[in-house]
C-alpha cells in the first residue's frame, strides 16, 4: 500500500465539493494536502477550516500551474500526489454555445488536468520516488449526453490522457488513474442549480438512487480517490462511482 502519511498532495478545486472531501480524506490519513483553487474567498475559507495551505491558481493557465508546483516543492521539499479535480460543469446546445464557451471547457477541464498532471509527473520523475496522479473525469467522459458536447469532449480527453500517461510513466512507478463520478451533490450540482425537478430527473438516471433516494455524496468520490492513491498495482484504470448510471 502507498502510505499517505507524510505525503504532500495538491488538490485542485479543493475549495469545494469533491475536492474539499478529498482534502479532508487525505488529512485523515496523515497526508499534507494543499488546496489549489481559483476561488480565493472559498479557498481561504476552506483552508482556514481545515488548517491547510491555499494557493490561488487558475488551472487553465499553464504558467500558474508551473508556479504552483514549484512553490509546493520549494516549501515542502517534495510532491507525491496530484488530484487534478478542478472543473466546470453546465452545457447547452452544440449549435448555440459559442466557440469561446467551447474553449473555456477545454481550457479548464482538459488543458487544466493536462498541465497539472504533467507538471506533477515532471517533479515525481525528478524525485525518483514514484507517485500517484488522480484525474477527475466524469461518467460523461465515458458515455455521451445530448447537450453536453463540450463537457463530454473535455472529460473524454481526460480519460485517455490518463491511460497514455499511465503507460508512459509506469517504469517510474508513477500511477495515473481517472475517477468517473455520476451526479454528486456539490457546488456544481444542487437544487439551486438544477431545481428540485432537475434533481429528481437526475436521480432517475442512477439505478441506485431508487434504493437510497439521493444522488451521490462527495465523500463517496473522495473514497475512490483515496483507493486510487493507496493501491500500488493499479494504473491506467477508470474508477466509476456512479450509482449504476453506466452499468
Ligand atoms: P464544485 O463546483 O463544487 O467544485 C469545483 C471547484 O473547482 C470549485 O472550488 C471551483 O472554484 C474550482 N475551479 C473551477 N475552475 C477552476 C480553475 N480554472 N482553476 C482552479 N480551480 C477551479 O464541483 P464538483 O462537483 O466538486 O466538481 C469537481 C470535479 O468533479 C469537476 O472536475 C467536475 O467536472 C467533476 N464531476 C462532478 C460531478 C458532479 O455531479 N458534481 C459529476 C462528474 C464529474
Amino acid at each position: 500500500m502507498f502510505e499517505i502519511q507524510g505525503k504532500v498532495a495538491i488538490v485542485t478545486g479543493g475549495a469545494n465539493g469533491i475536492g474539499k472531501e478529498a482534502v479532508k480524506a487525505i488529512l485523515a490519513k496523515g497526508g499534507v494536502p494543499v488546496i489549489a483553487d481559483f476561488n480565493e474567498e472559498l479557498g481561504n475559507q476552506t483552508a482556514g477550516e481545515l488548517n491547510v495551505e491555499f494557493i490561488k491558481v487558475d488551472v487553465s493557465d499553464e504558467g500558474q500551474v508551473k508556479e504552483m508546483v514549484s512553490h509546493v516543492v520549494e516549501k515542502y521539499g517534495h510532491l507525491d500526489i496530484m488530484v487534478a479535480n478542478a472543473g466546470i460543469g453546465g452545457g447547452g446546445s452544440t449549435l448555440e454555445l459559442s466557440t469561446e464557451e467551447y474553449e473555456k471547457y477545454i481550457g479548464v477541464n482538459q488543458n487544466g488536468v493536462f498541465y497539472c498532471s504533467r507538471e506533477a509527473i515532471r517533479q515525481m520523475v525528478a524525485q525518483g520516488t514514484g507517485g500517484a496522479v488522480i484525474n477527475v473525469s466524469s461518467i460523461l467522459g465515458l458515455v455521451g449526453s445530448a447537450g453536453a458536447c463540450f463537457y463530454n469532449t473535455s472529460k473524454g480527453a481526460v480519460r485517455l490522457m490518463t491511460k497514455s500517461m499511465a503507460l508512459e510513466f509506469a517504469p517510474f512507478n508513477i500511477r495515473v488513474n481517472s475517477v468517473h463520478p455520476g451526479y454528486i451533490i456539490t457546488g456544481m450540482v444542487n437544487e439551486d442549480v438544477a431545481g428540485a425537478e432537475g434533481i429528481e430527473m437526475l436521480k432517475s438516471l442512477h439505478p441506485l438512487s431508487k434504493g437510497i433516494d439521493r444522488l451521490g455524496k462527495p465523500e463517496e468520490i473522495a473514497h475512490a480517490i483515496i483507493f486510487a492513491i493507496e493501491n500500488t498495482f493499479m494504473t491506467g484504470a477508470e474508477i466509476v462511482v456512479d450509482g449504476g448510471y453506466t452499468a
